[in-house]
């Protein structure tokens, strides 16, 4: 399967997926990485890897239309079968989304359908919760919205910054999302009635459960 992955930034998730498609056994490649912004410092990861970096810069575009068509060709140049946002900051408009149906993921720092948006780190303490999380989902033209992929929990501690709980979580997205372009890649995760099914064998780590308690 190809791949073309959006990014507007620094590119860590993008770093997960370049070294996942590395493994030999891996059912994806990267075939092209998109920035809106030409200074991404994901750009140069691309091109430390040798993957075609293309730049498609938003405020080059007088409308938003103008400007997903033009992603819109840049990733069918491309042969691109899945597109990966990766921190991605653009909204995409419903023609891209309908264009590239149930063929768009996105990864996100909390545990969908909860702290949807941005600032979610800082949202998450405030809340108090106890559990955090990332979510890899099919992209839908509502934000944030969509079949839900895989999803990782991880704790909130006490003390935590926004900037000390993103680190904890970003660790765990980097483990995610290749894990879900796996899945979809060789057909094991698939949308059937607004949902993702996932056949063969399921298994799940040991819940987290935090604080631990004596009786937990
Ligand atoms: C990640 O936290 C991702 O979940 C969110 O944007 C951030 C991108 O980070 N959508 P990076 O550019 O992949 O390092």
């Amino acid at each position: 399967m190809k791949l073309a992955v959006l990014i507007s930034g620094r590119g860590s998730n993008l770093q997960s997926l370049i070294d996942a498609c590395r493994q030999p056994d891996f059912p994806a490649e990267i075939a092209v990485v998109v920035s809106n912004r030409p200074q991404a410092a994901g750009l140069e990861r691309a091109r430390r890897a040798g993957i075609k970096a293309e730049i498609v810069d938003h405020t080059a575009f007088a409308t938003r239309d103008a400007f997903d068509d033009a992603l819109s060709a840049c990733v069918a140049k491309a042969g691109a079968d899945l597109v990966c946002l990766a921190g991605f900051m653009r909204l995409l408009g419903d023609k891209f989304v309908d264009r590239w149906r149930d063929r768009v993921i996105n990864i996100h720092p909390s545990l969908l359908p909860a702290f949807r948006g941005l600032d979610v780190h800082q949202r998450v303490i405030d809340a108090g919760v106890r559990v955090s999380g990332c979510t890899v989902h099919f992209v839908r033209s509502s934000v944030d919205d969509g079949p839900i992929v895989i999803q990782a929990a991880v704790p909130v501690l006490p003390g935590d910054t926004a900037n000390v709980l993103a680190a904890r979580v970003l660790a765990v997205e980097h483990r995610i999302y290749p894990a879900a372009v796996r899945m979809i890649a060789s057909g094991q995760a698939r949308i059937d009635g607004g949902k993702v099914v996932i056949s063969g064998r399921v298994e799940a780590a040991s819940p987290l459960i935090n604080p631990l308690t004596d009786e937990g």
